[in-house]
């Protein structure tokens, strides 16, 4: 069946990331896959504009075995900017669905990256003058974020510490908006669980300073974001599967280690987690900040125990890097920046000759 749907001419180990993944009943043609990137370019009430069919679709044109749209907000107060995607009304999800027809049509399989910001909410958007590390207050158009203690992120407001009865709303708001994606046409789901975010704010002794059931030692701290995950999953179908993005350390003194990291992939995958997806600190400005190429897959292998597949971003920008990556280091790669500077740059790093791999429509220009 692989010869089906890769374009390469051999399946040999160094072309692995062009052979198809299974993953539940969805099969991802190859394992060179977009990472999710927010544009900022929503409308007031979080709709997809034309910004993302033009952005996705030359990128669903690119050779990607997997689109993934940037990180869409569950709740309005969950977003990080007024620019945010969201997935919580019926314009949304109709908004979504012209981006996940557009994806299939075009020839890749389109997923969704779900987000809870938790304290790194209420920002302003990169371009603007406050930038990402500063705050928008409710009077000025943004809103009061909420964390699992009052522990603000540098630059950014006051989180309220949030109480059973907002942990309880963030539940059923997430089960609806994994069923709005499913609505929306999307075939695979991730959760937004790294980069500071409220997932990982729950699991990392740096931002979590509770005392109650969500705080405490690693199996305290997990409770929450296991729930959050047992939400998803009883939103979204079982036939479809779920990915949730989580660091594979803090990378800093104190913080989650890879040790603690590997028993939360253990548990994320009891609940019904497919693939891992690894990245690494910013939970605070101060953890350390890895360049070298392959950073995070390098991890990919301490996290196979999970039973999870895995998979990774971070600094994988050439086909080299691509046949390091798979299947050695993980089953899958996310590519970010490369993929902005040039919506072509998977076709050009599968090396194989344009009337193969480069839409029919513009294999003239070879
Ligand atoms: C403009 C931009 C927006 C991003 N937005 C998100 C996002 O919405 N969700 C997320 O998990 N990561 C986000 N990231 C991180 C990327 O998905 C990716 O993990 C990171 O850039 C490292 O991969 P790369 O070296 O291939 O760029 C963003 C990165 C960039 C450059």
């Amino acid at each position: 069946m692989r010869d089906d749907v890769h374009h390469c001419g051999t399946t040999t180990g160094a072309r692995a990331a062009w052979t198809p993944l299974r993953l539940r009943d969805v099969t991802l043609p190859n394992r060179v896959w977009m990472s999710p990137m927010c544009q900022y370019s929503a409308e007031g009430d979080g709709t997809p504009t034309d910004w993302h069919l033009a952005h996705y679709g030359a990128r669903a044109a690119g050779g990607l075995g997997l689109v993934t749209v940037e990180c869409t907000a569950v709740a309005p107060d969950m977003r990080t900017t007024v620019r945010d995607l969201g997935l919580w009304n019926d314009q949304q999800i109709a908004g979504h669905r012209r981006l996940t027809e557009m994806i299939t049509t075009i020839g890749s399989v389109p997923a969704v990256q779900l987000g809870v910001a938790g304290r790194k909410s209420s920002h302003g958007v990169p371009w603007d003058n406050a930038g990402t590390r500063s705050a928008i207050p409710p009077d000025e158009g943004g809103w009061q974020p909420l964390a699992p203690s009052p522990v603000p992120f540098a630059g950014l407001a006051v989180p309220a510490e949030m109480s059973s009865a907002d942990g309880e709303r963030l539940l059923d708001d997430l089960e609806r908006a994994a069923r709005a994606a499913h609505r929306a046409g999307y075939q695979l789901l991730e959760l937004h669980g790294a980069n500071g975010y409220l997932f990982h704010e729950f699991l990392s002794p740096l931002a979590n300073h509770r005392t109650d059931e969500w705080g405490g030692d690693l199996r305290a701290r997990m409770r929450f974001p296991l729930a959050m995950v047992r939400a998803l999953r009883a939103g979204w179908p079982e036939e479809k599967p779920l990915a949730v993005r989580i660091p594979a350390e803090d990378l800093l003194d104190g913080g989650l280690t890879v040790e603690d990291m590997t028993v939360v992939a253990a548990g994320l995958s009891a609940c019904g987690v497919d693939l891992i997806d690894l990245s690494s600190g910013a939970l605070v400005p101060e953890a350390r900040r890895l360049s070298e190429p392959l950073h995070n897959a390098q991890y990919g292998p301490l996290f196979r125990a999970s039973g999870a597949a895995i998979a990774a971003s971070g600094e994988i920008s050439s086909a080299a890097h691509l046949d390091e990556a798979v299947p050695a280091l993980v089953d899958a790669v996310f590519v970010g920046r490369a993929l902005l500077r040039d919506p072509y740059w998977a076709l050009r790093a599968k090396d194989s000759s344009p009337a193969e791999s480069w839409p029919r429509q513009y294999r003239r220009a070879f």
